[in-house]
């Protein structure tokens, strides 16, 4: 069995053309989107949808959308469907969440709001972003929006000091004015045990993705393979389904350790791998700025390095990367890529957004009196991160 494609075995955004199973979750979702948009009936709602991670969520919701993408297309005139990540956001912040929405809809610019006629997409702090989606949605289109990793935005909005479920709140509360269907997807338990009576009760449907069994995943393990391998090997198949379903249950690891049993035999290797690589899958579903920004990093890493051994005053050297650093490197290699750079304030953001993931470390630090606090950057994993930065 050898790998001819790594893409279905690595990469969360190839969707395999078959779903494995999943009977109970397919049907609710049919019969309470799908099923009504098929039919010319759109009623505007809200669904949550939550299972430990690797469970299938964001696979089974985005597969089954995008099956019946055309056909409801052809139904329901104006008809949009927005996927957003908050894995994928620069920042997981409300405002950050409704840009992204409102760059899915840019085919609907010009808008006016407050007033102003708006031709462009920029990041307000204030509320534009979200009055910008009301004036779209006031042109009786018909969307159905999936939120994923929801629990993201609720996280950093709290640790900000709002409440983070405001945006569940806001976006369920749309459908009561517009004809809005919105999806949230979280693999975080407390998050609906902690969610506030005013949030709950306004979103009627709720899904569950329970564990996968040893059989499931031996069953996704054996559909996947046909896309990944030459040959499909069942012992093989049924060796790591075993060993997933004695851990984790998780559908995402057993195929990342399948892949790693391939390239390098042996079970034990293939879990001192796991951990190891699972930066590289972290990487590989970045976007392309924080993919630059992570690069810009390593280039600002080995300048310091470099200044390090130099025979200079010691006043001029520093021990970590400082986020201003790190941004001139940014510059430099926008420019090589013919790429207009980001703000300085987006670039902060980015960080956040890599600190999030746990890519990198970033705090503010204080440099003495008169000089203030400086941005210092360091990195998780660095050898490793070196190693694939070459790929990307
Ligand atoms: N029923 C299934 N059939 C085929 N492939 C599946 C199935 N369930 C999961 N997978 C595969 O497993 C991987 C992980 O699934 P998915 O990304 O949907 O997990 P998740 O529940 O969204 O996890 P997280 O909460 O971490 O985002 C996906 O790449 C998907 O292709
Ligand atoms: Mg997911």
């Amino acid at each position: 069995m050898k790998i001819v494609n790594y893409a279905p075995l690595l990469n969360d955004d190839w969707l395999c053309p078959e779903i494995v199973d999943r009977e109970k979750q397919r049907k609710e979702l049919y019969e309470c989107i799908i099923k009504p948009y098929l039919d010319g009936n759109h009623p505007p709602g809200c669904m949550y949808i939550t299972g430990m991670s690797g469970s299938g969520k964001t696979f089974v919701v985005r597969r089954m959308i995008e099956n019946y993408l055309n056909d409801i297309k052809k139904r329901v005139p104006k008809f949009e469907y927005v996927y957003i990540s908050s894995k994928k956001l620069q920042t997981p912040s409300i405002n950050s969440l409704f840009h992204s929405i409102d760059s899915c809809l840019l085919h609907y610019f010009p808008v006016t709001v407050y007033g102003r006629k708006i031709t462009y997409l920029k990041h307000w702090r204030d509320g534009t972003c979200l009055e910008i989606l009301k004036e779209i949605l006031g042109r009786e289109i018909c969307l159905l929006l999936v939120v994923d990793e929801i629990d993201r935005v609720v996280k950093y909005e709290n640790k900000k000091g709002n409440s983070g479920y405001d945006l569940m709140y806001l976006l369920s509360d749309l459908r009561n004015e517009y004809n809005i269907f919105t999806i949230f997807i979280s693999n975080n338990r407390e998050l609906s045990e902690n969610m506030p009576l005013e949030v709950k009760s306004r979103i009627p449907l709720f899904i569950n993705f329970s564990l996968y069994s040893l059989s499931d995943l031996y069953s996704i393990l054996k559909t996947t393979a046909k896309y990944a391998v030459d040959e499909v090997d069942d012992d093989a198949l049924l060796k790591v389904a075993k060993e997933i379903a004695e851990t984790t249950c998780s559908a995402r690891d057993a195929k990342r350790l399948l892949y790693y049993y391939l390239t390098t035999n042996s079970i034990e290797e293939a879990w001192a791998k796991m951990d190891i690589n699972g930066v590289k899958d972290d990487l590989l579903n970045l976007n392309h700025q924080q993919k630059l920004v992570i690069k810009a990093i390593i280039v600002a890493e080995r300048y310091l390095e470099k200044l390090k051994k130099r025979n200079i005053p010691k006043r001029y050297k520093k021990d970590f990367v400082s986020s201003r650093d790190a941004y001139k490197a940014y510059c430099e290699l926008c420019k090589i890529g013919g790429i207009e750079p980001r703000a300085m304030r987006t670039f902060r953001a980015i960080l956040n957004g890599l600190k999030d993931i746990g890519l990198i470390q970033y705090n503010r630090i204080y440099v003495g009196k008169g000089r203030g606090s400086i941005g210092a950057i360091g990195v998780e994993n660095k050898d490793i991160l070196e190693g694939l930065i070459k790929d990307l």
